[in-house]
Parts: structure tokens; sequence; C-alpha cells
């Protein structure tokens, strides 16, 4: 373990991610006793000028932790540890200040002598990014940092398309090298989706299946069924594909379609990720299905002849020796009528078949990422009892009732920990960016455009008709009559 001072300087610490995400995640590593108080600070740096207290107080309706034994102490010991510190974002004196701040506690009682381990957090816009850093690296850096480091910690957007990303991606990369720097995809610190590399690399099951001479399809989803609420400002800007289709679905699907890598390294895990990505041919229109749903344009922050669009189904086509012929449909869509993110695998039908139960549905395996965590594998056996007929069942590990009395940590508060650590496995290195960007721009300059528009749908259904259409042309078989049931434990 490294000894010393931990410092955690929490950007934008008056902000909303700062307060429903960063800080709350910090208080359940607290609450662990992964950041133990004599080594620990943290700082909150804004622009607003408050007290510490006032700081505290806006966090605290957010720290909520069914894991302690006595919350409301334990809330209290961990807002005292954070102090405020507030300043611009672009101006020497607020960073002077904060460096004198977190100095004051890097003694050589806290620390080894001249060493000292700062987490920033940057819980802010993008666009101040290049002059936070700027400012990070000119005044917040300790010049002699023996086993030390010095690491940032950021959050998407990314960029809007590829320039623009890149452009980021130099500004910061003049000032900390890639080893410095998080970029965090809150989906790669969901307990299901760490869970992928184990499920395919460590079962026999698996291995010959997972190719294009099994598998018909694979289908990423996300549907939430509330819409831009709050963010309306936000998500324009953005539309759901920045939102959530080339970051959290394009990891997932990465990490499906993957070779396995040579070892556990971060490095070799990412290289692989690189690979999945570069082979990506370019996205078809025919392939594509953007869909808004009515109302959207209601909210005051939304441009009235907005061509956002709040649903996508793309097809991604893989072109290497394992996925050739394989769509790799990615849906996600806001105001529908359910919420969940799921990867479903779906197999071809059994050649030959002498059951003729092919209308029943094909086998399908299924990881649902949220909420009730499960992984189940749709298969045909024999309806039970005198009769020789068949019918679709399941294979069934549903975490909540086989890990009875096991708390499923936060993603936020797993990629914290990861970044104290020091392991970027579960973070988007450079190149990878890069390459994500690479397949969605042209369909983003289209859009943005208005070559491309959106098919308007009602909240709270299913998303545009036409979506469904292209998923039955892409080859996948839905399932009738049959549903999973959630545990209802
Ligand atoms: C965020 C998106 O990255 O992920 C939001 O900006 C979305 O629009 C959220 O609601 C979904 O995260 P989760 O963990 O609730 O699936």
């Amino acid at each position: 373990p490294e000894i010393g001072c931990l410092s955690i300087i929490v950007l934008g610490a008056s902000g909303d991610l700062a307060k429903k995400k960063t800080f709350p995640a910090l208080f359940h590593l607290y609450c662990q006793g992964f950041l133990p108080p004599i080594e620990v600070h943290i700082f909150g740096y804004a622009r607003t000028k408050i007290s510490d207290d006032e700081l505290r107080n806006r966090i605290r309706g957010y720290l909520v932790s069914e894991r302690s034994a006595s919350p409301s102490k334990d809330v209290s010991k961990f807002l005292q540890l954070i102090k405020y510190v507030s300043g611009s974002y672009d101006a020497a004196e607020g960073f002077q200040m904060l460096d004198k701040e977190i100095s004051k506690h890097e003694t050589s009682k806290n620390s080894l002598e001249g060493s000292s381990r700062r987490l920033f957090y940057l819980a802010l816009p993008p666009s101040v990014y290049p002059s936070v850093c700027r400012m990070i690296r000119r005044y917040c850096m300790k010049k002699s940092n023996l086993g030390g480091w010095t690491r940032i910690v950021v959050e998407k957007p990314f960029g809007r398309d590829l320039g623009s990303a890149e452009e980021l991606s130099s500004q910061i990369g003049e000032l900390f090298d890639e080893p410095q720097i998080y970029r965090i995809d809150h989906y790669l610190g969901k307990e299901l989706v760490q869970n992928l590399l184990v499920l395919r690399f460590a079962n026999r099951f698996f291995l010959p299946l997972w190719n294009r001479d099994n598998i018909d399809n694979v289908q990423i989803v996300f549907r939430e069924d509330f819409g831009t609420e709050g963010r309306g400002g936000y998500f324009d800007e953005y539309g759901i594909i920045r939102d959530i289709i080339q970051n959290h679905l394009l990891q997932v699907l990465c990490l499906v379609a993957m070779e396995k890598p040579v070892s556990l390294k971060p490095e070799r895990i990412r290289d692989e990720k690189v690979k999945v990505l570069q082979s990506v041919l370019p996205i078809k229109d025919e392939e594509v299905v953007l869909g808004q749903y009515e109302g959207y344009r209601d909210d005051p922050t939304v441009p009235d002849h907005s061509n956002t669009p709040t649903f996508a189904t793309v097809i991604l086509r893989i072109h290497n020796e394992r996925w050739e012929g394989v769509p790799f449909i990615l849906k996600a869509g806001k105001a529908l009528n359910s919420r969940k993110a799921e990867i479903r695998v779906q197999f071809k039908d059994v050649p030959g078949d002498i059951f003729k139960c092919k209308k029943q549905g094909r086998n399908e395996f299924v990881i649902r990422l949220q909420p009730s965590e499960a992984m189940y594998m749709k298969l045909m056996v024999k309806q039970p009892g005198l009769e020789m007929s068949t019918v679709q069942s399941e294979l069934d590990l549903s975490y909540r009732q086989r890990y009875q009395g096991v708390t499923i940590p936060e993603a936020y508060e797993r990629l914290i920990l990861d970044t104290i650590r020091g392991d970027q496995q579960h973070f988007v290195r450079r190149d990878e960016l890069k390459a994500a960007w690479e397949i969605f721009t042209p369909l983003l300059h289209r859009i943005d455009n208005g070559e491309m528009k959106p098919i308007p749908y009602q909240a709270g259904s299913r998303g545009p008709a036409e979506a469904d259409e292209l998923l039955e042309k892409a080859g996948y078989v839905q399932t009738h009559g049959y549903i999973w049931i959630p545990p209802t434990l």
C-alpha cells in the first residue's frame, strides 16, 4: 500500500455531478474504510463564494448509506474532512490558494518527506478543462514528489466530434501524461459490465460459441422512462448518440466483441478494445433510425426547431474474422416505456430442427446491467408433463437472489477507488476515444446539418416503430408469449 497524504480535490464542487455522484461516492468509500481520516483530505473548489459549512450543507442531503452502522455520525465525520476554496477556473490566485491549503496537510507527520498524492476530480464542463489543467500543472503540482503523484479525473463529453475531441486530448496531453489522465465512462464501473471479461474468458461454455458461426445478432440496449427534465439545455447540444451510444454502449460493445487480452494488465485490455473499434465499418444511413419524443421541444431550454435525437438505433458491423455478418444493434432512448440496460446475444436457429420449435423463439443469452442485475439464458426444454412438446424456459442467475446480503457498489465508487489505486483498466484511453469518435462523427455531422431527421414518437412508448422494423430486418427474432420475471426478493 502507498503511504503518505492523499488529497482529493473536487473542482466544480457546488455543481450537480459533484453533489449527486462524486461526494456520495467518496462518502461510501469513507464508510468502508478506504479513506482513512488521518491520511486523507478532501477539498472542494468552485467559483461560488461560500463557506466550508455552506458547502457541507449543500452536500449533506445526498449522503445516504445503507451500509453505515451509524449514518448520521458518519455523515458528520465525513463532512468534517472537506474544506472549501473558492476561485475562478482560469486565474492563478485561486489555485495558489488551493495549493497552500493542500500543502498544509502534507507535513512530514502525514507523508513521506516530499511525497504527496493529489487527485483532481474535474466535475466541470469540458470547456474549462484546458485552463483548469494548466492551472493545476502550474500551481498545484509538487516539485519534488518522491513516490507521490498527481492524477486528473475527467468526465464526458470529451468533445463533440473527432476534431474537437482530438483538440481537447492534445491540450490536456501537453500538460499531463496519459498515465495521469483518468477518463471516466461510468458504465465501466457497473458490476455486470466488469463481469464481462470473467464471463467470456473464464468459462469454457462460451469460448466455442462466441462467434459468427453461432451468434445471429447482438443487441445492446439502454432505455430510460423519463425525458431530459431539467437538462434540456445540455442534452440538446449533444443528443442521445453523444450522451449514451458513442461512450456507454460502445464501451460495452468492446467488451462483448474483443479478443482475449494477453493478460489482465490494463494496457493489454485496452489494446484489444481499440482493435475492435478500429474494425467497425462506416455506418450506413439505412441502418440508423432516429427519434425524438413528442413534448421534448416544450422544454424552454430546448430550441423550437431542435433536430436533436432523444432515441437512436444504430447497427454497427465489425469487420473481422470473428464477427463478419453479425449485426451489433445499439439502441438508446429517453422517455420510453421502461428503464433498463441490457445486452442480448441471440443465437442462430438449430440446424435440422426436428421439434419445429422455431416459432417459440431462439436461444438468447441476456445480461441485464440494471436494474435487477441478472444473467439469464433462454433455452428450450420439454414441457413438463405427459406430452412430448417443447417450451421456452431459462437458466437464471439473478444477483439479488444469488448474492443476498451483498451490496453492489455504485459505479462511481469503484472508479474513484481505481483512480486512487492507479488502475486504468476501467478508464478510456486516448486512442480508444479517438477510434470511438471516428465511428460516429460522419453520422453526427449529418444529423447536425439537418440531413437526417428524427422521427417523432410518443413519450412512454417503445420508440418509433421503424426501429423495430430495422431490428427485424437485421435478423432479430422476438420471443412471443414469454417474458423473464425478475425475482421479487
Ligand atoms: C449519463 C447520461 O452519462 O448516464 C445521462 O448523461 C443518463 O443522460 C445516465 O441518464 C445514465 O446512467 P445510469 O447509470 O443511470 O444508467
